[in-house]
Formats: structure tokens, C-alpha cells, sequence
């Protein structure tokens, strides 16, 4: 019985073709439910004169297979090897094959660049979504239903009615309402994100970006708010001085209220910032209206601080000499690898505050 199992075996074994189908033969025949492991197993039944000699023929036996297993394994994986390099080939004539770098797009690379210089002066981040409704957007920012302030923002509305109707944000001021609501003062934020208004123009993208901040504490004043927004300023452009501008202005959830301008100057193709004499606007800020904290459920009286908001783009522009505001979304690759930032090129403080 055993002797046929050999030939049998041997025969199987030489009569294979490949690696993969040895090791599975392999397994039939020594594996832990192979044969040979089978008959192994069958001794513990056998009495102790049949174990001996049995047990030294299928001692035997296993040797002998293990061994024209051995033997064949080295000859197919040989051929095997012999096959591959005969087939494969490398050609080292051939071009090297080029590697695309991608770049980061100057608006997250501003976006982050504006959160570690706030984050140096105190501010975390904050986000909020940009489908809102109505409430967050308008109503909890004292600009009611009727408001003329309203039809300042040339608002993409979505669906529902009332206070639920929702729209794209068209500011990210919402977040000073939801963070407010969703903690207790003090607070000290920032919060960057996309901003939507139905308005398309030289310079006017459906889609832009804008950056919130927010400080309520006790006796905060307009001070600190001048003195913030100059030092981000100073910093952000790497200049020691900044021409900046306060013109008086109106938003309905900050009084007082000013637009925030920049000393630039234009030419065709390029802007230059802290010389000329053209202003750019920037963004508007305030001091936050008392409605507001009430409808965040914050006493006036107490607390009060200063809200700003910032147009991305347009720091974008000054900063890095970008002319054209369209050709931020225009996904032209060139402009990309143009304008775009090295993925590696983290922005720090270094020669900042
Ligand atoms: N939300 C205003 C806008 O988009 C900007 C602003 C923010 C003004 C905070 C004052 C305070 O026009």
C-alpha cells in the first residue's frame, strides 16, 4: 500500500508543472490533512509491534517525498526564472518617464497663510456650511425680512420658506451667529471658507472666499480692532508698513461699521501693494451690533467686540501680483503651475510678528 502511494506520489510530483501547483501538492500529500499525514495519524490505532515497522516505512516514505519535492521545487523555479528573463526585456535607452508636480492653488495657500498669522495673535478657527438659512445668514445678523441690506447681496437662493429658507452663504458672518450660539463669550476666531453671490463681472466671481473674525471680550474696542487688523496686515504682506484705510461705512450687525482699504498701485498687468496712490477694498469690519449678541443669547452690556470680513482673492491678488480675478477659477493648468505653490512651501511666521 505504501509502496504504491510512493510511485504514486513520485509520479504526480515529476509529472508537475509549475511552483504554485508543487506547494499544492505539497499540501495533499504532507499538509495537515494530506495523505501521508492521514496514514501518520492512523498509527496511534496500531499495535506497538505493526507501529514499529509501519511507522519506519512511512517515516521513509515522507523522506522520500519531501525529498523529490525539494529536488523539483529548484528545477521549476530555475525554469520559471530562465522563462522571465527571457521574455522580459528593460530597455534603459527608453525616456525617462516625467513626473507631474502639483501645486497648491493661491487661495489655499492664502487661507493658510492668513490662519497662522491669527492664530499667533490669539484666534482659533471656526466653520460653518455654505448652504445656510435665512436666519443665520440675515435675520440673527439684524437684517430682517424687509431690510434693505438684503439687496446688497445678490443672494442664490435654494429652497424653502421663511426662516428656513436656505441659500448660499453670501458671507461668512453666519459663523460668528452659530459660534456664539454654540459656546460662551469670550470667543476669539477666525473662520475662512466659500462665499456665493449672483454677481459675475471683471471683478466679481459667482463663488469667492472670504475669512471671518470675531473677538468678543469685556472693553474691547475699536482700537484693537485697528491695531488687529494692521498687524495681520504688516505681516501678511511681509511690509513694515502697510498703508490702510477705515472708511466709514454700514452693515447692519456691526456699529460703528468700516470698509477696509489698502494703499496699492495698478498698472495694466500688475498691482503692487504699499506704494501708488489707488486704494483697494479689502473687506469691512465693525464693532458688533448689540442685536447680534442678544440673538446669540450674550448680554450687551457686558461683552462686546469687533467682527471683520476679508475678501481672499483679493489678498491673493496684492500678495502674489495676480491681476485678474477670473483666472482663479478657470483651472487653466498654466496659471496653475504659474501661480501655485509648492506643496512643501508650509506657510510659517518667520520675519512676521
Ligand atoms: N459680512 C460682510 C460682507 O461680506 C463683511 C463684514 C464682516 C463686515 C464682519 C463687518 C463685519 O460684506
Amino acid at each position: 500500500m505504501s509502496q504504491e502511494l510512493l510511485l504514486e506520489s513520485l509520479a504526480t510530483i515529476s509529472a508537475c508543472k509549475t511552483s504554485q501547483s508543487l506547494e499544492d501538492i505539497r499540501v495533499a500529500l504532507l499538509g495537515k490533512k494530506g495523505k501521508i499525514t492521514e496514514e501518520l495519524k492512523k498509527l496511534g490505532g496500531a499495535s506497538p509491534e505493526e507501529r514499529k515497522t509501519l511507522g519506519a516505512t512511512l517515516n521513509q516514505l515522507k523522506q522520500e517525498i519531501t525529498d523529490a519535492l525539494e529536488v523539483k521545487k529548484i528545477a521549476l523555479t530555475d525554469s520559471e526564472l530562465n522563462a522571465r528573463l527571457a521574455t522580459e526585456k528593460l530597455d534603459v535607452t527608453l525616456p525617462a518617464h516625467v513626473e507631474q508636480q502639483g501645486k497648491i492653488h493661491p487661495i489655499t495657500q492664502v487661507a493658510e497663510e492668513i490662519t497662522a498669522i491669527f492664530a499667533d495673535l490669539g484666534f482659533s478657527t471656526e466653520v460653518g456650511p455654505d448652504i445656510e438659512d435665512d436666519e443665520h445668514n440675515f435675520t440673527a445678523l439684524n437684517i430682517p425680512e424687509s431690510h434693505p441690506a438684503r439687496q446688497m447681496h445678490d443672494t442664490f437662493y435654494l429652497h424653502g420658506k421663511g426662516d428656513n429658507k436656505t441659500v448660499l452663504r453670501t458671507h461668512t458672518s453666519p459663523v460668528q451667529i452659530r459660534t456664539m450660539r454654540a459656546g460662551k463669550p469670550p470667543f476669539r476666531f477666525i473662520a475662512a471658507g466659500s462665499t456665493y453671490r449672483c454677481d459675475s463681472d471683471l471683478t466679481h466671481t459667482p463663488m469667492f472666499h472670504q475669512v471671518e473674525g470675531l473677538a468678543i471680550d469685556k472693553n474691547i474696542n475699536m482700537g484693537h480692532l485697528r491695531g488687529c487688523i494692521s498687524e495681520f496686515l504688516r505681516v501678511f504682506f511681509e511690509l513694515d508698513n502697510v498703508p490702510v484705510r477705515f472708511r466709514p461705512s454700514f452693515f447692519p450687525f456691526t456699529e460703528p461699521s468700516a470698509e477696509i482699504d489698502i494703499g496699492c498701485a495698478r498698472s495694466k498687468d500688475s498691482l503692487k501693494i504699499g506704494a501708488g496712490n489707488d486704494w483697494l477694498e479689502i473687506g469691512g469690519c465693525g464693532m458688533v451690533h448689540p442685536n447680534v449678541l442678544k440673538n446669540c443669547g450674550i448680554n450687551p452690556d457686558e461683552w462686546q467686540g469687533f467682527a471683520f470680513g476679508m475678501g481672499i482673492e483679493r489678498l491673493a491678488m496684492l500678495k502674489y501680483g495676480i491681476p485678474d480675478l477670473r483666472t482663479f477659477f478657470e483651472s487653466d493648468v498654466r496659471w496653475l503651475s504659474h501661480y501655485g505653490f509648492d506643496p512643501l512651501h508650509i506657510p510659517s511666521l518667520v520675519g512676521g510678528l
